[in-house]
């Protein structure tokens, strides 16, 4: 059982130059910072909703983050979901022959955490975490609403992750997209046809509590985006190689 969307995952190149736009103009709380070893990482978990954003700094050229920098500079690397139970799910997927990168789960810094092989769930790389304390979400003036997934096959990839997961499908008024609820957050399939020829992880919509204070943060920074009244869209250049779109909390 999934129970939310734990975290999203973003390689950026210094964690010092990321906190600038996530942490101070954004405005999402740093909850911790740490070196984990063998992820050859420096990383960050910031509050965002019930969800977190982690950010990923390679500290070495061979580890997996630096390796998909190296190829895919900035971007969205990753997706956590959290499990009460990270040990019984994996046993669970094995059973079902998923392909697994960690058969047992190591310590991270969401807590115990494993990852999936990306081609197990049509080439995003899924991590599972049970954290260690169940703490409540931190509040954050921005929230996770959804991610949006690129799918060579809508119904393929949301089978996929129906079956693995669980997760219900949300009705949507016809289209070729599929959205499934995780927690409060939703997954949202779209041919990859429509979202610039990209399998995988593509964007994330964001909800702002306070928008025009939002926008406000954006002047002071200087931030490149495109403002609409209700909404704005933030390119991969402002926001370390992620697609951000922020509509005003309703
Ligand atoms: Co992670």
């Amino acid at each position: 059982m999934m129970r939310r969307i734990h975290h999203v995952g973003i390689v950026v190149t210094r964690l010092r130059d990321a906190y600038r736009f996530y942490r101070d103009t954004l405005g999402l709380p740093l909850l911790k910072e740490a070196v984990i070893a063998d992820q050859g990482v420096r990383a960050a978990l910031l509050a965002c909703g019930d969800t977190e954003l982690e950010l990923l700094e390679p500290l070495d050229a061979t580890s997996g983050a630096a390796r998909f920098l190296a190829k895919r500079g900035e971007g969205l690397h990753h997706l956590c979901f959290d499990t009460p139970d990270v040990t019984a799910a994996l046993a669970a997927l094995e059973a079902k022959h998923v392909a697994l990168i960690d058969r047992v789960p190591r310590p991270g810094l969401a807590g115990q955490i494993a990852f999936l092989h990306p081609k197990a769930c049509c080439g995003v790389l899924v991590e599972l975490a049970t954290p260690a304390d169940e703490s409540a979400a931190k509040a954050s003036p921005v929230r996770l609403k959804r991610l949006v997934i690129g799918a060579r096959d809508v119904k393929e990839t949301s089978e996929v992750f129906r079956a693995l997961f669980g997760f219900p499908e949300v009705m949507m008024n016809g289209g070729l997209r599929t959205m499934l609820a995780v927690g409060r957050g939703a997954l949202l399939i779209a041919p990859s046809d429509e979202v610039g020829g990209i399998e995988g992880m593509v964007a994330l919509s964001l909800l702002a509590e306070d928008f025009p204070g939002l926008m406000a943060a954006f002047d002071r920074a200087g931030t490149k985006c495109l403002r609409g009244t209700a909404e704005v869209t933030l390119g991969p250049a402002a926001s370390h190689g992620v697609h951000l779109h922020i509509s005003r909390y309703e």
